[in-house]
């Protein structure tokens, strides 16, 4: 099912999102939700705080930037219950978007690469180690579960900047394709 994306200024966005408890119902069906909004939206994340659900899940389907890193051509994934738990190698930059944050891209630092612990589907546990573009998308995504948005990782100036812009998406004043929802 096609969910509404939950805009910038919406207080789910900004909750610590909770757990997800092992045989939480629907979960199955939620998760293949997350994956067609997402596609439908031509993102390539999206966490369960985006379309209004507090809860510590996020799915990734970075197969259309195969172009800029071939080893991205089959990272699709679900992460359940995600932790990083460590940084490695310096910082990068990158330009960033957000579907929840419809029309803005900005530069964003970030941790080069990560280790991540996280449930699988069947909830069992798994730990990788990602970097580039990988880790980037997975950073990102987790912020939306620690309630943070990329918006808040520049500066104050480029922030003011936005402001304006800021404020008509947290209204609803936004053009975009997917269904979209505010508040
Ligand atoms: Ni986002």
């Amino acid at each position: 099912m096609i969910l509404p994306v939950f805009l910038y200024g919406s207080p789910v966005l900004r909750k610590v999102a909770t757990e997800t408890p092992v045989g939480y119902p629907g979960l199955e069906e939620f998760i293949s939700s997350l994956f067609e909004t997402m596609y439908q939206s031509d993102g390539v994340g999206l966490a369960a705080p985006q379309v209004g659900k507090s809860l510590r899940i996020f799915v990734i389907d970075a197969s259309p930037l195969e172009e800029d890193d071939p080893s991205l051509k089959d990272f699709k994934k679900v992460f359940i219950n995600p932790e990083i738990i460590s940084y490695e190698g310096d910082k990068s930059t990158y330009n960033e978007g957000c579907l929840s944050i419809p029309d803005i891209r900005e530069d964003v630092e970030r941790e080069a690469a990560i280790r991540i612990r996280y449930c699988d589907t069947s909830f069992e546990y798994r730990e990788e180690y990602y970097e580039g573009i990988a880790a980037r998308i997975i950073q990102h995504e987790y912020d939306h579960l620690e309630g943070k948005l990329f918006t808040d990782r520049i500066s104050p100036l480029k922030k003011r900047l936005l402001r304006r812009k800021l404020t008509s998406i947290s209204k609803g004043k936004v053009d975009v394709k997917y269904r979209v929802k505010h508040l």
